[in-house]
């Protein structure tokens, strides 16, 4: 987004796209593909401590997966933050917050969430539809069929599937039942 008026003193605009990314998708990887060609930077953040359930994968395994996989975006920087998203976002002077939209049901819960970090940081945060190819695919559902013997090689990005294997080889059929 170059060439906006009056902006052009400032030094672009930053988008932070946070989640737990555990693991990262190749929705995750979508859209922190769409958002680079959209901003001039874009900061991933792995929230630490997800609210929802202890993470199957170390802070240091997700934020390394990532980074393996954004290697070929200039333009993208993995880092992660405690706390408030509010806070680590004006910490960061970024202009916009990204969130992937999968389905209906994402949008309820995100409206409230988007409208609670503007109010408490001033900053908005910009909705990117999931491409339809990842639109059923999230990190809970890769990881339950994956440790029931799924292949999902097609849901997540090779660095991503290296360290799942590395972590819990995959049942083979014989031993699913
Ligand atoms: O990948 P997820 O689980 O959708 O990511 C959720 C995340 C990390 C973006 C959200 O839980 C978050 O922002 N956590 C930080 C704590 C926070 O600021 N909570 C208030 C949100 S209004």
């Amino acid at each position: 987004m170059n060439g906006v008026p009056g902006a052009s003193d400032r030094q672009g605009h930053a988008a932070i796209y946070p989640g737990s990314f555990d693991p990262m998708t190749r929705g995750h990887l979508d859209v922190i593909e769409r958002a680079a060609a959209i901003f001039d930077k874009v900061v991933v953040a792995v929230v630490v401590n997800p609210q929802k359930r202890e993470p199957l994968f170390t802070l240091a395994e997700r934020e390394r997966m990532i980074t393996a996989s954004v290697a070929h975006l200039p333009n993208v920087e993995v880092t992660h933050f405690r706390g408030l998203l509010a806070d680590f976002v004006r910490g960061r002077g970024a202009t916009v917050i990204v969130k992937g939209l999968r389905v209906v049901s994402d949008f309820e819960s995100e409206m409230s969430t988007a409208l609670m970090n503007r109010s408490l940081s001033a900053v908005d945060t910009v909705f990117l539809p999931s491409d339809p190819r990842w639109s059923f695919v999230s990190s809970t559902l890769v990881k339950e069929v994956y440790s029931l013997g799924a292949d999902v090689a097609e849901y997540v990005p090779p660095a991503v599937l290296q360290v799942m294997q590395a972590k819990r080889p995959a049942p083979r059929p014989a031993e699913r039942s």
